[in-house]
């Protein structure tokens, strides 16, 4: 569905990104796998390579600006073109409101948010028509969770991005969208037994999500089968936000 495309996944050393990055390349696509961890990110590229596809392995912190412009630089020498931007790298450090630091807040509104400014920019600006741009947001862009403030405030930041950057990209063909994850396990988002049982009576489905479940909702943003589809927010949670 995706052969000769190719795209730039964020945080794609484990969890949801890999999840993205390999679903993306069993698709055909070609994937420039980002990390600010050299080692994970060196992993995922060597699992993409199998896949038959072109791959880069790009370390870069999101959060900084020479870094994006780094990342943006690397891969125009290596792909004449890149169709697809996931914006996937993410943090989420639980620390409770009245002891919230400010660099604890502007850690968490720079790799969550203002990397989607960065990133965005540098790459839509040599983006063919038919590009796609997806983000990766969350149910806390929604509802509120204790120890999330700033959590909360840069997903719902997220949100907003996507809005006003898909009206911006519209006139030149290219689409923005957000994917919303519930509850998926990965590295990140470890739980004790106790916390995983509470979480999964709120679900519905009555099951923990797993990272393929947010790649597939990105495939298909990623692909021209969502053409006519942008600035929207598509929620993944087993029908968590439903009450
Ligand atoms: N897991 C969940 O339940 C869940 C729910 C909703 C939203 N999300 C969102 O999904 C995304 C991925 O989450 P995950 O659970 O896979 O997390 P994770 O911690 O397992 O993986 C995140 C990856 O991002 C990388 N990263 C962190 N800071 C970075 C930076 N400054 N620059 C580049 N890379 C950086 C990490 O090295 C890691 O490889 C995040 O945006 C997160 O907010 C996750």
């Amino acid at each position: 569905m995706l052969k000769n495309k190719t795209a730039i996944v964020t945080g794609a050393g484990q969890g949801i990104g890999k999840g993205i990055a390999v679903a993306l390349a069993k698709e055909g696509c070609n994937i420039v796998v980002s990390d600010i961890n050299q080692e994970t990110c060196d992993q995922t590229f060597a699992e993409i390579t199998k896949l038959g596809v072109q791959s880069i392995a790009v370390k870069c912190d999101v959060s900084k600006k020479t870094e994006v412009n780094n990342l943006s630089k690397v891969v125009a020498e290596k792909f004449n073109k890149i169709d697809i931007l996931v914006n996937n790298a993410g943090i989420f450090p639980f620390v409770p409101f009245a002891k919230m630091t400010e660099a604890d807040w502007d850690k968490v509104l720079n790799i969550n948010l203002k990397s989607m400014f960065l990133t965005s920019q540098a790459i839509s600006l040599n983006m063919p028509e038919g590009g796609k741009i997806v983000n990766i947001s969350s149910v806390a862009s929604f509802i509120g969770f204790e120890g999330l403030v700033h959590y909360c405030a840069s997903k719902s930041g997220v949100n907003g991005l996507v809005r006003a950057l898909a009206l911006e990209l519209a006139p030149r063909k290219i689409n923005v969208n957000a994917v919303a994850p519930g509850a998926i396990e990965t590295p990140g988002a470890k739980s004790d037994e106790k916390t995983k049982q509470q979480t999964l009576m709120m679900i519905p489905q009555k099951r923990m999500g797993k990272p393929e479940d947010i790649a597939n909702t990105v495939v298909f943003l990623a692909s021209d089968k969502s053409d006519y589809i942008t600035g929207q927010v598509i929620v993944v949670d087993g029908g968590w936000t439903l009450r």
